[in-house]
């Protein structure tokens, strides 16, 4: 199969034609939505609002896609969960159930408020796929690539200094199907490990702080004694 990412007309190694549904309408939902109609996935958005209420937006910010009621998320190939970490009991679990989700958040106690369960030793994504249950397979990656860069930073796959982004997860097949998604999107990827090695890559990290290639994050990894693929 063939794929295009940013770039018109250039390929990458990963399958066309995945359906992605974005959970969050902000700026990196729209920015990995519009990224992801680019690469030749069908995209549905949703918010906790009605789809009528995102619907102009979304021609407008991520034409191609289509707003819907969170509910429609259901049997997309992979959910995005791109809506604010302190928001997340209010998170549709019953559509995320049974799906992949890639967890892009991030906990920032100035726009999050202080939350206790995010200020211990957990990953951000361990505390959540707590909550979320055993049905719902996390993801962690774009989490640390601002929202403003996932279109511009995109390179096609094979390209010199192209930029990685690190994940982390506990399954194995869904790291694999994450990981040719964010290729499609025109980025490398680190498999950091299970969710809890996602620690070395959050808020106030190395990694998170600057733009790496693969092998660069990789030593980021063993530096932080994560090493890539633990
Ligand atoms: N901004 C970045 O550059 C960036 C990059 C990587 C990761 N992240 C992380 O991604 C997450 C989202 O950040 P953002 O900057 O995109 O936020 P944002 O611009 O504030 O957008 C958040 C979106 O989530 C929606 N939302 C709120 N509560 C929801 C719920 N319960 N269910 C479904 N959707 C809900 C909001 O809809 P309403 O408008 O209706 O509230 C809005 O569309 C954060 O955890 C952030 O740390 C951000």
């Amino acid at each position: 199969m063939d794929f295009t990412t940013g770039h018109d007309g250039e390929q990458s190694r990963t399958g066309r034609g995945l359906t992605i549904g974005v959970l969050g309408a902000g700026r990196v939902g729209t920015a990995v939505a519009r990224q992801a109609v680019r690469a030749g996935h069908s995209v549905t958005i949703a918010t906790a609002r009605p789809a009528a209420e995102i619907r102009l937006l979304t021609e407008v910010i991520v034409p191609g896609a289509r707003a819907v009621d969170s509910h429609e998320l259901r049997g997309a190939d992979l959910i995005v969960l791109a809506a604010p970490l302190h928001r997340y009991r209010s998170f549709d679990v019953e559509t995320l159930r049974g799906h992949i989700v890639v967890d892009v958040s991030n906990y920032w106690s100035e726009v999050d408020g202080r939350l206790d369960e995010f200020e211990g030793a957990l990953s951000t994504s361990e505390v959540l796929a707590d909550f979320l249950g055993d049905e719902v397979t996390l993801v962690k990656t774009l989490n640390h690539i601002g929202y403003g860069f996932i279109e511009t930073d995109a390179r096609p796959a094979g390209a010199d200094g192209r930029r990685a982004l690190a994940m982390a997860g506990d399954d194995a097949d869904a790291k694999a199907a994450v990981a040719d998604f964010v290729d499609s999107l025109g980025f490398d990827v680190v498999d950091a490990g299970p969710l809890a090695a996602g620690r070395a890559f959050e808020n106030g990290t190395p990694i998170f702080d600057d733009e790496f290639t693969a092998p660069e994050i990789e030593r980021l990894l063993h530096e932080a004694r994560l090493p890539a693929g633990v």
